[in-house]
């Protein structure tokens, strides 16, 4: 095993800067070798490998496990992060008058679901964050009413990371359930699951967890999946899958509870392929190359005058750093030619509220975040 990163793996870094994981990442080759492989295999043999593919889907499960820091037998792979947050709030047994507890400014993903259970009498409540003490800002809104609070545990626009292990405790505490949205989270940071007082969580796998898009990770603990009351049932989500003709239709009690059909395997094949290299690097490497890399863009920016960075609070940072003009931009001018300068600079990034957002991964090299911050010193002097 080799903790050193075969940057042939990422062939983008000759094409250009990319710190836009927060959003899509590039496939690494190892990805594309085995979705090659998948199509040649398909294409040669149809599926007279099945009991291959079924292979790579349990190596999958334990991977996603390792990534997640639980038991395989508690994950779930669904499509993406949305459908995970719709199966908790379709699947709960919610009693007019209960209420949901989220962060003010969550991604869509996180809100809709849950706003949508208005019409069963549940209200949702959207608190403002203390960027300082943001858990005790939601451990105040818990009432006797919240059955459930639902965070990011890293913001996708702000970056800031939340201490599950204080939310979690207060949650619990308080009969309420918690379910984290960490799209933003897995992949970057280090996870343990299996030593957070959290109920469930769920990440899709196209951005720091290097994948195509079309394949999530959900993890629920054994109790948290028994309150989900309501969920699709289909052949696929029995250890027997081809008995077809079953008596006893007693859903499984593992997370193969939520997988009731065909399962995306080429998404499989390719996160497979795509846990053993943030595995074989290491998770505690692969946070602290990018924290390193986020530290640098921090200081960098902050000694260009005319920026103003959006820097979470010590010890809550992640993948994701924002910045913006500290000049008035009321139109978003400023910031359009900004984000357009780095284009044409070939430095990827993405725009996000008033800001641009910068995400690198643990393998983008460290003199393309140089290149990225003279490109914003040029254009912020030249605006
Ligand atoms: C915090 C957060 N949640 C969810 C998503 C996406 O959800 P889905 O996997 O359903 O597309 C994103 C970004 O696209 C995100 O930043």
């Amino acid at each position: 095993m080799s903790h050193v990163v075969d940057v042939r793996s990422f062939p983008i870094i000759d094409r250009c800067c990319y710190l836009n994981h927060a959003a899509i990442s590039p496939w690494p080759g190892v990805v594309v070798d085995a979705v090659e492989g998948f199509v040649a295999d398909n294409r040669e043999n149809g599926p007279l490998n099945y009991a291959r593919w079924l292979k790579i889907e349990g190596q999958a499960r334990n991977r996603a496990g390792q990534l997640l820091g639980a038991s395989p037998g508690d994950v779930s792979f669904l499509k993406n992060t949305s459908d995970g947050l719709n199966l908790i709030a379709n699947g709960l047994d919610w009693q007019p008058g209960d209420e949901v507890v989220i962060p003010a400014g969550e991604f869509p993903s996180n809100r809709l679901p849950w706003l949508a259970l208005a019409e069963r009498g549940v209200e949702t409540r959207e608190i403002s964050l203390d960027p300082k003490t943001p858990e005790a800002s939601l451990v105040e809104a818990l009432g006797p009413r919240t059955r459930l609070a639902s965070v990011s545990s890293v913001g996708y626009s702000s970056g800031l990371r939340l201490d599950l292990e204080p939310l979690g405790r207060a949650c619990r505490a308080n009969g309420t359930l918690l379910c984290v949205d960490a799209i933003q989270h897995l992949g970057s940071l280090e996870m343990d699951v299996g030593r957070l007082p959290v109920d469930f969580v769920v990440a899709g796998c196209h951005k720091w967890l290097l994948c195509p898009e079309g394949l999530a990770l959900f993890w629920s603990s054994p109790e948290a999946r028994e309150r989900i009351m309501r969920f699709p049932r289909g052949w696929r989500m029995y250890p027997d899958p081809f008995t077809f003709n079953r008596e006893d239709a007693t859903p499984p009690a593992d997370g193969r509870r939520f997988e009731p059909g065909t399962l995306n395997m080429m998404g499989l094949h390719a996160f497979n392929a795509a846990a053993k290299l943030l595995l074989d690097q290491g998770m505690s490497r692969v946070e602290s190359a990018i924290l390193t890399r986020i530290d640098r863009l921090r200081q960098g920016l902050a000694r260009i005058p005319g920026v103003h960075v959006a820097d979470p609070p010590a010890g809550r940072n992640s993948g994701i750093l924002c910045f913006r003009p500290a000049a008035e931009d009321p139109g978003g001018e400023q910031i359009g030619n900004l984000y357009g300068a780095l284009g044409e600079n070939r430095v990827i990034t993405a725009r996000r509220g008033r800001g641009i957002r910068l995400s690198p991964h643990f393998y983008t090299p460290v003199d393309q975040i140089d290149l990225a911050l003279s490109v914003i010193e040029d254009q912020v002097v030249a605006v």
